[in-house]
């Protein structure tokens, strides 16, 4: 693929869920394309398919049909494994609830990934602790979670995002159970790996001044997207 290529391009995808028997329609005509080292806030109203439309961008579930193209490979023709290896290769995932093993020190969660896609464990620990001090948590590597703050943790949960150097990041609502300072740390991280590591950022949140942050808005209303303010 060309270097002008778009690392995502999703176009006319739709989806809907069963329920009780009926059909619901969630997603009826979505497009998106975000470029490498692209940040891209998607906004909208509770229940509009934010969530069910980043799990599709990060090959977590399948739409009914549609176009959608990830770093030059058409993923609406891979089989589940090959789904699985990308997604662990590719994509780095970040979540309001932070999703860390409650047993586990920050140092074992961040190389969670790194286990998945087979680094030796000598290197996978170097990297976790150059992962763990570039956000801040140098001296929390042995730390487990419910010794964290909330900002900790979901720092903890970023260096796990990009412990495999994905070529995106998808957050979902990756601030909603922060104060606003903490928030403002978190977004300042995923902008600096855009900025420095050409890391394209897409995240979904209720946050005016998160949105604001991000390059560029789109919005998601009766499923369909459309650029927002
Ligand atoms: N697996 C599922 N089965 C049935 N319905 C689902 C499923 N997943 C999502 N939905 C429905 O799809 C709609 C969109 O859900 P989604 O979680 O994507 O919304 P959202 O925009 O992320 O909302 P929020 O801002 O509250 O997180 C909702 O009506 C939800 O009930
Ligand atoms: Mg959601």
């Amino acid at each position: 693929m060309g270097a002008s290529d778009p690392l995502l391009r999703i176009s006319g995808l739709h989806k809907s869920f069963s329920v009780d028997g009926r059909r619901l329609p969630v997603l009826v005509d979505c497009a998106l394309e975000v470029g490498r080292g692209e940040v891209v806030a998607i906004v909208g109203r509770s229940g509009s398919g934010k969530s069910t439309l980043l799990n599709m961008i990060g090959l977590l579930d399948r739409a009914d049909g549609g176009e959608h193209v990830f770093d030059g490979v058409d993923v609406t023709r891979l089989g589940e494994g090959r789904r699985a290896r990308l997604r662990n290769t590719g994509v780095g995932f970040v979540f309001q609830t932070f999703h860390l093993l409650e047993r586990r020190t920050a140092l074992a969660n961040v190389c969670v990934p790194m286990v998945l896609g087979g680094v030796p464990a000598v290197r996978r620990r170097a990297h976790g602790r150059r992962l763990l001090e570039s956000v801040g948590l140098r001296d929390r590597v042995t730390s487990r979670p419910h010794q964290l703050s909330g900002g900790e943790q979901q720092r903890v949960a970023l260096a796990r995002a990009l412990s495999m150097d994905p070529a995106m990041v998808l957050a979902d609502e990756p601030t909603g159970a922060l104060d606003g300072a903490t928030s403002e740390q978190i977004m300042d991280q995923l902008l600096v790996q855009a900025r420095t590591r050409g890391t394209a950022v897409v995240i979904v949140t209720h946050e005016p001044s998160v949105a604001a942050a991000a390059d560029r808005r789109i919005a998601i209303e009766e499923g369909r997207t459309r650029p927002a303010e």
